[in-house]
């Protein structure tokens, strides 16, 4: 029997559509662990934005509304496939921080400090109870740095807006490759781009490549790597 002990934290960074997600709740199930994707943080504060100024071009009223709103991410409550209930304020979201106008916007959310500082706050208080597998662009960089396995999941812009196009069509959404690729760009753009908690692999983290690779070949060597 192994009897090794399993790190504690794990941190997956990557860019969108990268298969950190998906990776990361198997990971996280396979270890009986909580799976922790922050990205949803950044998506409701972006919903919340919309919702209560129809834009997120105020980064003043942007980054007070972050301080006013409760955000809680639950586990799953219902069988269709998400992951996780998103609540914004009681409100159940988890559907609606995945429409096309919260993609489009929610890198810029992100990029404003206050919005990172008190997201970053709540999700670290969440990471350092341990058992946990956190996903997002700077957990290995900024939220744990402390992780003693940080993974960086990384492909083509290409494949990774393929997989993207794939998830919307298997959602019964409206979608087109070419719409995918360049919101896609975009987001990589800011993400990368940012002062703040810019996304780059940890220097200490371990980097897959995973153009070409199934799911199943990415997780074995993902699990590889936690039992070494
Ligand atoms: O699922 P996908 O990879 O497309 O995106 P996501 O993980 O839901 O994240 C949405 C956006 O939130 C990203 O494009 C980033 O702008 C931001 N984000 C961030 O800045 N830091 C994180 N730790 C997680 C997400």
């Amino acid at each position: 029997m192994n009897m090794k002990p399993q790190p504690s934290i794990i941190t997956i960074d990557g860019p969108a559509a990268s298969g950190k997600s998906t990776i990361g709740e198997m990971l996280a199930n396979h270890l009986g662990y909580l799976y922790f994707d922050t990205g949803v943080m950044y998506r409701a504060v972006t919903w919340a934005a919309l919702n209560a100024f129809g834009a997120v071009q105020d980064e003043e009223l942007v980054s007070k509304l972050v301080e006013e709103i409760k955000i809680d991410v639950n586990q799953p409550s219902q069988c269709d496939g998400r992951k996780c209930d998103v609540l914004v304020d009681g409100v159940d979201v988890t559907w609606e921080i995945r429409n096309p106008e919260v993609d489009a916007n929610v890198s810029q959310v992100s990029a404003y400090p206050a919005v990172r500082r008190e997201l970053t706050r709540q999700q670290r208080r969440i990471g350092q109870r341990g058992s946990v597998v956190m996903v997002g662009r700077d957990i290995g960089t900024v939220v744990l740095p402390e992780a003693p396995l940080k993974i960086y999941l990384d492909a083509s812009v290409e494949e990774r807006a393929r997989r993207r196009y794939r998830e919307e069509i298997a959602r019964g959404m409206e979608s087109s490759y070419e719409k995918v690729l360049e919101l896609v760009k975009k987001r990589d753009l800011i993400d990368s781009n940012r002062a703040l908690a810019p996304l780059v692999p940890a220097h200490d983290a371990k980097f897959l490549w995973t153009d070409g690779m199934e799911t199943e070949e990415v997780y074995r060597k993902v699990l590889e790597w936690v039992e070494e």
